[in-house]
């Protein structure tokens, strides 16, 4: 007769199956954890402009570092300086470690990656995930070398590691990937890690485990510099969204725009698109020589911060039909970024509308061009005529939808100007006193009823100086020379309040510069019923309150 199981073997029975279980099992790889690219990375990688060719030497990477400096893509956040294929010798030195080219490199890649640096760069460089690289000169992969090549990369000062996916030799690419992985983290240096996989195996496919793994991943075989590859990338990302996130992104590959193969607009749409995409932003053209339109394409502010938004988010598509595309991304601060794509060769016409990208509530919704500059308001259709093979670019955002804020550039301006050259303001712009007692931006507002109001006034004073001012009402002074103290800088904006009397209908408001250096600039009023003393002026924080948080944000 059988003996009956009791209860404590039977426990231990489960627990050896689960255990056979778990073992039997290919652990998940760790998460990749390495903090880095909580923006998509952005750079230059001369693989788009120079290939294989002699082009691609020192002199040449070290004059792409100091364009960076030079003609301001580094301030525009452009980092990494990158090396592709092509900078080794093909064989590895006596002790297995790979050697720079030295009719390339001649004074080694440590050499680079220090002058890189020193112009407050950073550095990077490619490998492939196999036997050799992908060049048919045959230059040596990384596969089985992974922690030597990782060291001697660490020890050079590397940033940055593109690995590519040739030569392969068949083995799983998530095994050869997370190798690498675990050989970039055990050298203790933070290194950008390049999944360059082509979105080739699978399933599971790269985007499915990438972010294990990488800080990025290839969606896509490689870019060509014409429309329809271009287009051809976007359509392979379009439904990868889900995918991409802080530390972990999508790469439809390196820019071409300034390559010669594509007209201006045409390259404007890619790099939209790009920055619509959350994609690394990799120039690939050799900007020590571009055109200045290339140069202002890639610096394109507001198109970056899409790119570079915190929240992360890859746009999608809201609409498709006929070549006309709808795209929107979804901003940190509420607002989306629409692009109007038209991918046929005449123009027409593509719309969308505020209640499809997800925007209601609002009176009204303020639409800036982020090619053009120019604002408009609408109450929720999106449309422009797109020119063929090209895009309109919206930031939108809710637009008037406080009703109780006066922007100073819509205001009476007596002796100042409008201008929009500093971070941070609300609306379209500020009016600067330009330096002179007696400059003046009168306000008018309607109250429902006589009594007391609550006024805001946005302003930056950049100076070390109390720009003083006569805040008047209706004609009769409620704050001689009031103060505005420093604010630190002429992006940051302050919020001096006070309560004045009002009668029902119309009011004026009117801030005078009292003092040689003219009023601070002047960013709006924001006239909110109340019941107030009169006259009681503080000046309060120099961040502003929730509304400038949201428009420092915007105009950044
Ligand atoms: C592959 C990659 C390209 C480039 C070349 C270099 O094709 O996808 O981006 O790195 O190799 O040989």
């Amino acid at each position: 007769m059988r003996k009956p199981l009791t209860a404590l073997p039977a426990l231990t029975l489960a627990l050896a199956v689960l255990a056979a279980t778990v073992l039997a099992r290919p652990q998940p790889a760790a998460a990749l954890e390495n903090g880095l690219a909580r923006t998509p990375p952005m750079g230059f990688n001369n693989w788009n402009t120079t290939g294989c060719t002699a082009t691609f030497n020192e002199a040449f990477v070290m004059g792409v570092a100091d364009k960076f400096v030079s003609a301001g893509l580094k301030d525009a956040g452009y980092t990494y300086v990158n090396l592709d294929d092509c900078w080794a010798l093909p064989s590895r030195d006596g002790n297995g470690n790979l050697v720079a080219d030295p009719a390339r490199f001649p004074h080694g890649i440590k050499y680079l990656a220090d002058y890189v640096h020193g112009n407050g760069l950073k550095f990077g460089i490619y490998s492939s995930a196999g036997t050799k690289t992908c060049n048919t000169k045959g230059f040596p992969g990384g596969l089985g070398h992974e922690q030597q090549d990782a060291d001697l990369w660490a020890s050079w000062g590397v940033d940055y590691l593109k690995y590519d996916n040739c030569n392969n030799q068949n083995v799983d690419a998530r095994t050869r990937y997370s190798a690498m992985r675990d050989a970039l983290a055990r050298t203790g240096r933070p290194i950008v890690y390049s999944i360059c996989e082509w979105g080739r195996t699978g399933p599971p496919k790269v985007w499915e485990w990438g972010a294990d793994v990488g800080n990025l991943w290839r969606t896509t075989g490689d870019i060509s510099d014409n429309w329809s590859s271009m287009i051809s990338r976007v359509h392979t990302n379009d439904d990868l969204a889900q995918f991409a996130g802080p530390g972990h992104w999508n790469d439809p590959d390196m820019l071409e725009v300034g390559n010669g193969g594509m007209t201006d607009a045409e390259y404007r749409a890619h790099f939209s698109l790009w920055a619509e995409m959350a994609a690394p932003l990799l120039i690939g053209s050799d900007i020590r020589s571009v055109s200045s339109t290339t140069l202002a394409t890639l610096k394109n502010t507001d198109v970056i911060a899409v790119d570079q938004d915190a929240l992360g988010r890859q746009g999608s598509i809201v609409s498709a039909s006929g070549g006309l595309v709808v795209y929107n991304k979804v901003l940190a601060n509420g607002d989306r970024a629409v692009v109007l794509l038209n991918e046929n060769t005449t123009a027409a016409t593509v719309s969308t509308t505020a209640a499809a990208i997800g925007l209601t509530g609002s009176p009204s919704y303020r639409l800036k061009d982020l090619w053009s500059k120019a604002t408009r308001t609408t109450t929720g259709s999106i449309g422009a005529s797109v020119p063929g093979h090209g895009v309109v670019m919206y930031r939108v955002s809710r637009g008037d939808a406080d009703p109780n804020r006066h922007e100073a550039e819509a205001a009476a301006i007596g002796q100042g100007v409008v201008e929009s050259n500093h971070a941070g303001f609300s609306g379209t712009g500020f009016v600067n006193g330009d330096n002179v007692a007696g400059s003046y931006v009168e306000f008018t507002f309607a109250a429902p009823a006589a009594g007391s109001v609550n006024l805001s006034i946005g302003y930056a004073n950049g100076t070390a100086i109390d720009r003083r001012a006569d805040i008047s009402v209706n004609g009769t002074t409620l704050a001689a020379g009031a103060s505005f103290p420093p604010t630190a800088n002429w992006d940051t904006w302050a919020v001096r309040t006070l309560s004045a009397p009002v009668h029902a209908g119309a009011n004026t408001v009117r801030i005078t510069a009292t003092t040689a250096g003219g009023n601070p600039n002047l960013d709006y009023l924001d006239a909110v019923g109340g019941s107030a003393p009169v006259d009681h002026p503080t000046v309060t924080t120099a961040d502003g309150g929730p509304d400038l948080d949201r428009q420092s944000v915007e105009d950044r």
